[in-house]
């Protein structure tokens, strides 16, 4: 069966690489300037994924306690690196968080919702573990219209394997329903809830290397293998079509996001 929440073996360090800079760090600095904003005591970050986001977070709310949490350690053994050792790390599932009821004034989870299985659960638990006054902060990628680098992948992968196309593409970026999030949110219990669109311009330094994470840096990559696709091959084509679309490396990319803010009532 296809998973799409295994980021483990040689992705994490794929995903740090190829698509860290590209896709995530731009948005990290976002989110950590936006988590100082309500100037927490107790930050949880829950899908903290290699750091990235996590790393922001601690630069721009260096008094705070930081707890960071992902599904998988691998991911975690990156993020360990890159923030400070005062960081609590521990790996937790976002949809059972296992902490006590109101122990946190904020929790961030960037680009990690739509990969929940039972998003209500997720949102619950963000719910359950914040104290009055709190705020869920968490992002999401817009759609593939508005993400036009990841329909190319995906529609790649649609040609090459036409009886049963992978279907990791469509998992990060088929929760942009705006409103959709709003009711998500308010049916786990916040109150109101602040969306911002977010587009913005990335640097691609390179093709091949953003080719080699966006295959190899998530789980899209054990989607391939067990259609015993040829991995190099597809880095090389989704390079050629990504390049046809730019033009040549170095270049910028529009992409978009979508931030929400979901207050506790
Ligand atoms: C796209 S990455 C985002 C990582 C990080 N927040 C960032 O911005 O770079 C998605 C992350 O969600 C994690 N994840 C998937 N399912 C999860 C779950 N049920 N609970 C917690 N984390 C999960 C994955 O392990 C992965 O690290």
């Amino acid at each position: 069966m296809d998973d799409s929440t295994r980021f483990s073996g040689s992705v994490p360090e794929h995903y740090d690489t190829g698509l860290g800079p590209v896709l995530f760090q731009h948005y990290a600095d976002v989110l950590g300037e936006e988590v100082a904003l309500s100037r927490p005591h107790r930050i949880l970050e829950t899908a903290a994924g290699t750091g990235i986001s996590s790393a922001a977070i601690a630069a721009h709310n260096p008094e705070a306690e930081l707890v960071i949490t992902d599904l998988n350690d691998g991911m975690l053994e990156l993020a360990r690196t890159k923030v400070p050792e005062s960081t609590r790390i521990q790996v937790a599932d976002a949809q059972a968080l296992p902490f006590e009821e109101g122990s946190f004034d904020t929790v961030a989870c960037q680009f990690g919702v739509m990969f929940l299985p039972d998003p209500a659960a997720g949102f619950s638990e963000a719910r359950r573990v914040l104290a009055p006054g709190g705020v869920f902060l968490f992002s999401v990628w817009d759609s593939h219209a508005n993400n036009r680098f990841a329909a190319i992948v995906d529609g790649l992968l649609r040609e090459r394997f036409p009886d049963d196309p992978p279907p990791f593409y469509r998992v990060p970026f088929g929760m942009s329903d705006v409103e959709a999030l709003r009711e998500r949110a308010q049916a786990a219990g916040f109150g109101r809830v602040v969306i911002d669109v977010l587009p913005y311009e990335t640097e691609v330094a390179s093709w091949q290397g953003f080719a080699d994470g966006l295959i190899l840096g998530n789980p899209l990559a054990d989607q391939v293998r067990s259609r015993s696709g040829d991995l190099p091959a597809l880095i090389a084509a989704t390079a050629g079509r990504l390049e046809a679309e730019y033009g040549r490396a170095p270049v910028a990319i529009p992409v978009q996001a979508i931030v929400c803010r979901a207050f506790v009532r």
